[in-house]
């Protein structure tokens, strides 16, 4: 027997194709025995269509269907009929239909997979991870996946239709830590030396500016060894984009085209722009956080000037320190238990706060183990503030402002989900701009760039960043989407004196700034123009587009939080053989 190529795909078969003779090829969903009938669900990429095996067609066919399991491949030929009155499946678009088989070929047997292909399954992620291609076959991860190439596939089209040209950058490269750790690939002919894998293309885009391209982007994956979280991989992708002669409204107003583009080709939705612009320090004030989700209120408010009127020694001891004193209310929580209560102390703890303290609003009065120490008066601008209901429960972070900020900006966040304050039909886009230049860390003693090193600083700040560098604004922003950075870029430094500076206020002297970025300053005295550019992530992205909780659903092949890959087992120890080449010994310090 010649074997049949299909001539149709399962998702396509509708009540018209019915009295056609089709193949079709994929996998067993499910078998089911019947009334004399074997029924088969088989699935390809494009869906399932249900499959009959019976007596009436032909009895050593419907006698072999018997040997199916779950997940051979099959191939399938038979006539597409209009399934009788009252059996059609409504949940399904080739529900109206079902092909009677008259030849089969089993073309692969599985065994018996360790998980379903189901929507959804109760498995535990790291089984998912093992068996990831039985995970891949499931249709939420399909779906995801496609959902991916889409969005590559619009930005490719959108940038090509605006004169981006798409360029490749290295990926072994030079380690130029600052930031996130590196990977290290160990050169062979080298021997001692080492390539880093990029954390991003960031300075050989610059490069191309100066070589002279003007507008580049790049799909490209990016790596970084540090702390993974929900929205976080070791390898990840960027949709990165440099552009000559722009200042930050060029950057806002092609990536809103393009943000707009995509949410509208891949999902059907119209996204309003411009964006909404929110300065670093209001996001701050407003939100707590320079990521802020503004898909709801329960806004942050200070109350730093009446709290340094009352006689909580917690309050004062903090103001006194410099700090300031916070407060958000919790709509209808006055009802909070000493344990419900505890748990939100734990909330914030995890981000360094010391405590939490409370107000519970009731009608015409305010109960806290701490009212005593305020005047009544005092109580009721405090609950003014806030704009306390009875029923509220008011709660309040004293500390440094980035402590209180923190603390409660992601209290803020779990608050709003736990009592269903989001409404997730929304996409609120706000770009944050007017950063700080320079954070200071306080472990290294010495400050660190904020953005990256070669963000420009604000014009108007230019002349303090050698006498006052922690007060200089940059000329960065950030795309924020829902509460998750989506995307970060800032106008360049494109001069090499401000370069030097710039490098001088993150403590570097002169040699070493030579030794680490000796190749940008020297471009940037060969005619480097104006430039800036941005980055997304393109996970995070589509994380949000695809309604997925983890970052890992939406990657094909992601790493675990321990940042090892389940399926192949990496990292692995490698043979001496390789190490020798390499010269290297490895001793594993304690
Ligand atoms: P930045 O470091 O802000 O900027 O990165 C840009 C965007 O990449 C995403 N991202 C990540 N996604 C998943 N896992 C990670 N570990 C991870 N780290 C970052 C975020 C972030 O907004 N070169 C600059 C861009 C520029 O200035 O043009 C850069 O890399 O969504
Ligand atoms: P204490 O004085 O430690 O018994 O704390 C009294 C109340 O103040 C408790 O509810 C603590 O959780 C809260 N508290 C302690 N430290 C802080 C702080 N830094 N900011 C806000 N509340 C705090």
């Amino acid at each position: 027997m010649t074997v049949l190529k299909r001539n149709r795909i399962c998702g396509d078969l509708r009540v018209v194709d019915a009295g056609e003779s089709v193949t079709l090829t994929g996998w067993v969903q499910k078998r089911r025995d019947h009334g004399g009938l074997i029924f088969v669900d088989l699935r390809d990429r494009s869906g399932i269509a249900q499959v009959v095996f019976s007596p009436d067609v032909s009895a050593d066919i419907h006698q072999e269907a018997h040997a199916l399991r779950n997940e051979y491949v099959i191939q399938v030929r038979g006539e597409v009929r209009k399934r009788p009155e009252g059996m059609a499946n409504e949940k399904i678009p080739t529900g109206g239909i079902e092909v009677y088989i008259d030849h089969f070929e089993i073309l692969n047997r599985s065994l018996t997979p360790p998980l379903m292909i189901e929507d959804h399954v109760d498995v535990s992620e790291s089984l998912r991870l093992k068996y990831r291609y039985l995970d891949l076959r499931r249709k939420p991860m399909q779906d995801a996946i496609i959902l991916r190439h889409h969005v590559s596939r619009v930005t490719r089209e959108f940038l090509n239709s605006e004169g981006f040209l798409e360029i490749e950058t290295p990926v072994l490269t030079k380690s130029t830590p600052e930031g996130a750790r590196d990977y290290l690939v160990p050169s062979r002919v080298s021997p001692g030396r080492f390539f880093a894998l990029p954390q991003s293309p960031q300075l050989f885009k610059q490069i191309l500016m100066v070589a002279g391209f003007e507008r580049y982007y790049q799909i490209v994956r990016c790596f970084r060894d540090e702390d993974l979280r929900a929205d976080r991989q070791p390898e990840f992708t960027q949709i990165d984009m440099e552009l000559s002669f722009v200042d930050e409204e060029d950057i806002f107003a092609v990536t809103e085209r393009m943000i707009a583009r995509i949410f509208q080709e891949t999902k059907g939705l119209t996204v309003a722009t411009p964006f909404p612009r929110l300065a670093y320090a209001e996001a701050l004030n407003r939100y707590g956080l320079d990521k802020p989700d503004t898909r709801f209120g329960l806004e942050l408010r200070d109350i730093s000037d009446l709290a340094s009127s009352c006689k909580f020694k917690v309050f004062t001891d903090a103001l006194a320190l410099d700090g300031t004193v916070r407060g958000i209310r919790l709509p209808d929580c006055a009802g909070y238990s000493r344990k419900d209560l505890d748990g939100l102390t734990d909330t914030v703890k995890v981000f360094g706060a010391r405590g939490l303290a409370w107000l519970k609003v009731a009608e015409g009065k305010i109960e806290s183990p701490i009212a005593k120490f305020f005047s009544p008066e005092l109580l009721e601008q405090i609950r003014q503030r806030l704009e306390g209901a009875p029923g509220d429960l008011l709660v309040f972070v004293a500390d440094q402002a980035g402590v209180a900020f923190d603390a409660l900006g992601n209290l803020r966040n779990e608050m709003a989900r736990r009592l269903s304050l989001i409404d997730e039909s929304l996409y609120h886009f706000a770009w944050i701009t007017d950063f700080p230049l320079l954070d200071w860390d306080a472990q290294e003693k010495r400050f660190v760039a904020m953005h990256h090193p070669f963000t420009a600083p604000a014009e108007a700040d230019l002349s303090r960043l050698g006498s006052e560098p922690g007060a200089v604004r940059a000329r960065a922003y950030d795309l924020v989407l829902n509460g998750s950075e989506i995307g970060g870029g800032s106008i360049r430094i494109h001069r090499k004196e401000v370069q030097e500076q710039m490098l001088a206020a993150l403590g570097m002297d002169a040699e070493e700034a030579n030794a680490r970025f000796g190749f940008l300053l020297e471009a940037l005295e060969y005619g480097a123009p104006p430039h800036g550019g941005i980055a997304f992530g393109l996970d995070r992205l589509i994380m949000i587009l695809a309604g997925a909780r983890s970052i890992r659903d939406v990657i094909p092949f992601p790493k675990t939080q321990k940042a090892t890959c389940l399926m192949t087992d990496a990292p692995t120890p490698v043979d001496q053989k390789q190490l020798d080449e390499l010269m290297i010994r490895t001793r594993i310090l304690e």
